[in-house]
């Protein structure tokens, strides 16, 4: 097939991030100018798939996306196969390939996190030439080595615990941040190491609240009588048989807001009180870490995997994943990522060097 008649679809989908309009402005310019390829964007993530709500791509309408947060052309957590149409919950996957074919296109380019590249997967098996850019500020997507997104709000989260930093000493206080990432532990890691946080508790390594206590307690007792707690949404105590998933109960009125964990770090600060008796506050980042203009790396990624995805089509390489490895793009089959999640190993060198700094990781 002559390259310059390709038609190719894209659309994001799940969670907003940083970076998206630059991985969008990535391909396009790519599949445009290399390849001299047409392309078609879709607005909303699969729902406007289904619902054929296309959005002109050209050099008019890439041009200036590359610094803008969010994505021009809109997203949604929507599933092709279980969307809520008139209040029902129905299979689109039918209009999805009624779209794709009506609109004459040869592949189609969704940048999401994890549930989107098992939606990918799922138009795959129904005919469609699907190629999976990585997103998400949570980088836990498999077999990638990072995400679009999470540079940004690793950035955004560290400075955030830094400006904590004069709050927490200048009134001897626990200050509690909450980092997103409702099942894995990377930004909090990341950001609690970067910040310095002298707690720092994931989904991973459920924690104990009297080893926390007692490292803080420990600080007290060598006169530094202030602490910072970087802690991810999905974090729980050891005793706690909830699903990090799990809504937390409503009873406080809060656990709706902020992705539906506020509750829990709440209850975690009043708990740190209660032991160490030091004052605590507590400061959700939540969705400013996915706010804003993307940083350089995260730039720099989105071009890359975005250039990755309009090469693959153009060798007719489908239903595979752009994958970041190392300085260059690795084709990954959708059925070794989907369904998989990348969480922090408890041996990873981010953890052990929390632990070689002396940071409490709440075991
Ligand atoms: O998946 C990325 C993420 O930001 C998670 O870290 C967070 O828990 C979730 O999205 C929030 O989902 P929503 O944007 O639907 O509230």
């Amino acid at each position: 097939m002559a390259r310059a008649s390709m038609r190719v679809g894209i659309l994001t989908a799940g969670g907003d991030s940083p970076g998206l309009n630059a991985a969008i402005r990535g391909f396009g310019k790519s599949a445009l100018g290399h390849h001299g390829m047409k392309i078609v964007g879709f607005r909303d993530g699969f729902r406007g798939l289904a619902e054929n709500r296309r959005m002109t791509l050209d050099s008019t309408t890439l041009a200036g996306i590359l610094t803008v947060g969010g994505t021009i052309l809109g997203t949604s957590r929507d599933k092709p196969h279980r969307m809520t149409v008139d209040g029902r919950v129905v299979d689109r996957t039918g209009a999805i390939v009624e779209t794709y074919k009506a609109n004459r296109l040869d592949a189609l380019v969704c940048v999401g996190g994890g549930g989107t590249a098992k939606n990918a997967l799922r138009l795959a098996s129904a005919g469609i030439n699907v190629v999976h850019v990585p997103k998400t500020i949570d980088n836990d997507v498999a077999m990638t080595d990072a995400t679009i997104g999470f540079a940004t709000a690793l950035e955004v989260a560290t400075e955030a615990i830094d400006r904590l930093h004069s709050t927490a000493h200048s009134h001897h206080r626990i200050i509690v941040a909450e980092a997103m990432g409702h099942r894995s532990g990377w930004l909090a890691l990341g950001a609690g190491i970067a910040a310095g946080a002298d707690v720092i508790l994931i989904p991973e390594i459920p924690y104990e609240l009297d080893s926390i206590a007692a490292a803080i307690r420990r600080r007290t007792k060598k006169g530094t009588n202030f602490s910072i707690v970087a802690v991810a949404e999905g974090a729980r105590d050891r005793s706690s048989t909830a699903d990090p998933t799990d809504e937390p109960p409503a009873d406080d009125g809060l656990s709706t807001l902020g992705g539906g964990h506020v509750g829990h770090t709440l209850r975690l600060a009043q708990q740190l009180e209660a032991r160490t008796g030091l004052e605590s506050r507590v400061t959700i980042l939540g969705y400013v870490q996915r706010g804003g203009t993307p940083s350089a790396a995260d730039r720099v990624l989105a071009a890359r995997l975005g250039r990755a995805a309009a090469d693959y089509i153009a060798a007719g390489r489908f239903g595979v994943m752009a994958a970041s490895a190392g300085d260059g793009t690795l084709a990954v089959d959708l059925d070794q990522v989907a369904g998989r999640r990348k969480t922090v190993d408890l041996d990873h060198p981010w953890v052990e060097t929390a632990r070689q700094v002396g940071t409490c990781l709440g075991d």
